[in-house]
């Protein structure tokens, strides 16, 4: 029965006590049941504004005598207020249910995982950067490092490349805009110095950079060193470049060093990381920084050449940037690709793959 149909009120003003306690016992029923806010809601409308059973009585009781209407009125108000009192009630539960509603739809399951959760492993561009420290450190050598974010000097000047020296175009070079980098507290800016900066092409500036702290710190030369890093140039990714990829260094400067201990060093690392069975050879090239200068070359086990990096003798005018004089110092640098080297070690055609993040291909290694 709908408070509608029970509507007690009529023109002969019959209405009753017991028909405004049915009205309230019915809408009390019924607001406890209701399912939600919205049909709450209607269930407010039905039970108290104008149109409502209550409203209607109410214009019937002036037929009524004094003593009659002020019992009716008195339960009338009652009932009204048990009723504000219920959707009262009932809004407080479905409010409080719409919540729940709400965060069990907008949490996020951070334990989804749990229990399907394997041990990762390095990267296996980390595992040939590790690789590569610990053969250079099995051959005496310390690891040193510098800045990706380099000045001008430090990644060509240094390294005997002046400002439109022709060969700058070797590297494809990111260039900063030093005030944005630059902080409006003047914190830093000394560090920085007034130069041009540059994303570092190439791990070589860690060699001047090597050079100065041994001289500052009285801690040599002779100085051993290889510098492993990251590096930028601006280049699209294709099968053979990225980028930003991965180069290790290497610095020797000692007294009477030769291109032969240079040949030599190469020799060595090769077999230490390839194998014995691997060889290598040194071609005559060109860089602003090593005179003379060539680059190395590693065996394939089909007879032929694959091209590792570059090397040669410190010019004497990167020894100068780096503090020292060339007529007491000599030393050789070399520099290769870290990507490069484990494409060719793991026998991989397509550098990308390194950046894919495809867990196939990493699971391998
Ligand atoms: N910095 C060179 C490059 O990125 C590689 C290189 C060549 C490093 C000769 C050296 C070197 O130390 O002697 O292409």
């Amino acid at each position: 029965m709908s408070a509608a149909d029970s509507n007690p009120q009529s023109a002969g003003g019959d209405s009753s006590i017991e028909d405004v306690d049915s009205i309230a016992m019915e809408a009390t029923k019924r607001i406890e049941e209701a399912a939600d806010l919205s049909e709450l809601e209607a269930l407010q409308r039905e039970f108290l504004d104008k149109r409502s059973p209550l409203s209607q009585m109410k214009a019937s009781m002036k037929d009524l005598d004094p003593d009659a209407r002020k019992a009716l009125g008195a339960a009338m108000n009652r009932a009204r207020g048990s009723i504000e009192n219920s959707v009262a009630q009932r809004r407080v539960t479905l409010e409080a249910q719409a919540f729940e509603v709400q965060l069990a739809a907008e949490s996020l399951d951070l334990t989804e995982y749990l229990g399907r959760a394997t041990l990762g492993h390095a990267h296996v561009i980390t595992k040939t950067w590790e690789r590569l420290e610990d053969v250079f450190c099995g051959m005496g050598f310390s690891v040193e490092s510098g800045p990706e974010v380099e000045t001008d000097w430090f990644n060509f000047e240094a390294l005997n490349l002046p400002p439109s020296h022709p060969a700058r175009s070797m590297w494809d070079t990111l260039y900063l805009d030093p005030s944005v980098i630059k902080g409006d507290d003047g914190a830093d800016d000394e560090a920085l110095g007034d130069g041009q900066l540059v994303l570092r092409t190439h791990t070589s500036p860690v060699q001047v950079r090597t050079m100065l702290r041994a001289v500052r710190e009285g801690s040599g030369p002779p100085i051993y060193a290889v510098c492993p890093g990251r590096v930028y140039r601006r280049d699209t990714a294709d099968a053979t470049h990225l980028p930003v990829f991965h180069q290790i260094e290497g610095l020797v400067i000692d007294r009477g060093i030769t291109m032969g201990d240079l040949a030599g060093t190469i020799e060595s690392f090769v077999k230490a990381y390839f194998g014995s069975s691997m060889t290598s050879r040194l071609r005559p090239s060109y860089f602003p920084f090593t005179e003379p200068s060539a680059e190395f070359d590693i065996s394939t086990p089909d007879g032929g050449w694959l091209e590792v990096g570059g090397c040669g003798m410190v010019h004497p005018n990167v020894l100068r940037a780096g503090g020292l004089d060339p007529r007491e110092w000599s030393g050789f640098a070399f520099g290769f690709g870290i990507d490069r080297l484990a494409k060719i070690r793991y026998g991989i055609n397509d550098l990308r793959s390194f950046m894919t993040n495809d867990i196939r291909f990493l699971n391998q290694f």
